[in-house]
């Protein structure tokens, strides 16, 4: 069990300007923010941070999506913080998340779904390392 996941507040929260409401529900929760920054992705690199969707019908759409407005990448840090920030943000589908959530309280659509969370301790760290080097964080 690691103590860091990563996260993204994806173009569509970024857009209705839930930036704010959404980093307050993190800290609320207990995580310290390691790093963090605003960076728009070209469609390219979005491609390759989610390459493993590559066969899914949903990745062309995923791409576009996550290339369409300026996103926030952030390294949280939590005792059990994989699992504890995927109960946080509610499931991928939010008609399918439970109340209080971060996706049931912001997202639009499962493909539109406000936040990005890590699925495993190695993705984690695969996915932090993607945009931060060791310089970056604390
Ligand atoms: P995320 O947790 O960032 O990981 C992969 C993303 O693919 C997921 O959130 C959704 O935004 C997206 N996704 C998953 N299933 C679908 C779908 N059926 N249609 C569109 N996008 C999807």
């Amino acid at each position: 069990m690691s103590n860091r996941t990563f996260t993204m507040i994806k173009p569509d929260a970024f857009a209705a300007g839930h930036i704010g409401s959404i980093l307050k529900h993190i800290e609320a929760a207990g995580f310290k923010i390691i790093a963090m920054k605003a960076i728009r992705l070209s469609a390219e690199k979005a491609g390759e941070f989610y390459a493993v969707h590559k066969e899914r019908p949903f990745y062309g759409e995923l791409v576009e999506f996550m290339s369409s407005g300026p996103i926030v990448a952030a390294i949280l840090e939590k005792e059990n913080a994989v699992a504890d920030f995927r109960t946080l943000i509610g499931a991928t589908n939010p008609a399918q998340a439970a109340d209080g959530t971060i996706r049931k309280l912001y997202a639009k659509s499962v493909g539109e779904n406000a936040v990005h969370g890590s699925d495993s301790d190695e993705n984690a760290a695969i996915e932090g390392s993607f945009f931060f080097s060791a310089f970056e964080r604390i």
